[in-house]
């Protein structure tokens, strides 16, 4: 979508993944989605050094809606566990140099039966910036997917139509692929900021490592379309239950994949080596490089896959991926041509996690590595100029 935004692909936190449906503030007081909950996440996300690494959107998932809208018909929030207002969270959101973000549907309900936006999409678009929304992610539950391109086209245009800048995050492929209708990139690009393609992601290593394939995959050719303004959205980063080289995994393929960067995870208590790798900046700078080339999946042979992602600096990011769990790390042996790096002045290879420098390689020297179960290498390699 080409309205300023998202030039590189967004970050931030989202509750969903974590936090859910709880609305139960009585007995989960720390836990249930409320303004608490999002005051303590900005507070984190600025105190912590999530900000300072790009972090930026905080934003409300389902379930922050009152069950009814007002006597006007405009949204509202549940007055218990919002008791301020959004307007006021956006504001404390705002106050700590962060951008805030919420959920709605663009069918009759919302996934967790709130009210939806049929019918008052453009009421809507205006509470939204008159709130002081700057992200807002649209579902697509209780609706007919078949209108889709026109419901979301019309929900962007009135967001447009408001004057704030607005992300503008959409669920329509993801929707559209599970009735069987091959979705419309082109014109989901022009049309959202970012967009869902496949399942919701699962605190689960199969749930995360099945997104991924997807990706390999490339059904219908989506990796193309992401660039500046448009992005393929696999899905929160930042599940609890990973083990910390499994992590490593989400982490490297979410950059190499340009893929956004929304957490879903408790930043209150979190570990201090998953801090370290969400705020790793050596990928994170892989993952915000200007140029926006969502990396591809280029060979797979069983568990073992290699991607390539090019850099706006010349350099190609490389990831070799073991999804196999059988103990030992597998070794593995390519050369820089059978993946497609083949400029004959050779390259300079570092570790993309650490930029540690490994060593130079020319186009048909071999490269060897042993990578973990559930494990990621990620190297990048320089182009070497001639010499004189
Ligand atoms: C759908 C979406 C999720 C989340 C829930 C909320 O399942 O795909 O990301 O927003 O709804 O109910």
């Amino acid at each position: 979508l080409d309205n300023g935004l998202a030039l590189t692909p967004p970050m931030g936190w989202l509750t969903w993944e974590r936090f859910r449906c709880n609305t139960d503030c009585v007995n989960d007081p720390d836990n249930c989605i409320s303004e608490k909950l999002i005051m303590q996440m900005a507070d984190a996300m600025a105190s912590q050094g999530y900000k300072d690494a790009g972090y930026e959107y905080v934003i409300i998932d389902d379930c922050w809606l009152a069950r009814q809208r007002d006597a006007k018909g405009n949204l509202q929030p549940d007055p218990e566990r919002f008791p301020h207002g959004i307007k006021y969270l956006a504001d404390y959101v705002h106050s700590k140099g962060l951008k805030f973000g919420i959920y709605e549907d663009f069918g009759s309900e919302t996934c967790g039966g709130f009210p939806g936006s049929e019918f008052h999409m453009k009421q809507d678009a205006y509470t939204f910036a008159a709130w002081g929304i700057d992200y807002l992610k649209f579902d697509g539950c209780f609706s007919d997917v078949r209108d889709m391109p026109i419901g979301y086209a019309a929900m962007g245009h009135f967001l447009n139509k408001t004057g704030r800048p607005i992300v503008y995050s959409c669920e329509w492929p993801l929707y559209q692929a599970f009735k069987g209708i091959k979705p419309d990139y082109a014109a989901i690009k022009e049309t959202c900021n970012l967009w869902r393609n496949y399942g919701d992601i699962q605190d689960s290593w199969a749930s995360m490592i099945g997104t991924v394939n997807y990706y390999g995959q490339d059904v219908d050719n989506f990796t193309q379309y992401a660039g500046p303004g448009g992005w393929n959205d696999p899905d929160m980063a930042s599940d609890y239950s990973l083990s910390y080289v499994e992590e490593r995994v989400q982490m490297a393929m979410w950059c190499i994949m340009a893929s956004p960067l929304i957490m879903s995870n408790d930043l209150r208590n979190i570990r201090n080596v998953s801090k370290a790798l969400l705020q790793n900046r050596n990928l994170i700078r892989i993952n915000q490089d200007p140029l926006g080339k969502q990396g591809a999946m280029i060979t797979k042979n069983g568990q073992i896959s290699i991607w390539t992602k090019p850099l706006s600096t010349g350099g190609i990011v490389v990831a070799c991926l073991n999804q196999g769990d059988d103990g030992r790390p597998r070794k593995i042996k390519f050369t820089l041509n059978e993946i497609g790096l083949t400029k004959q002045n050779g390259y300079n290879i570092s570790d993309a996690f650490t930029m540690r420098y490994m060593t130079v390689a020319k186009p048909n020297s071999n490269i060897v590595m042993a990578i973990d179960p559930h494990g990621v290498q990620m190297i990048l390699a320089m182009p070497l100029r001639k010499r004189k």
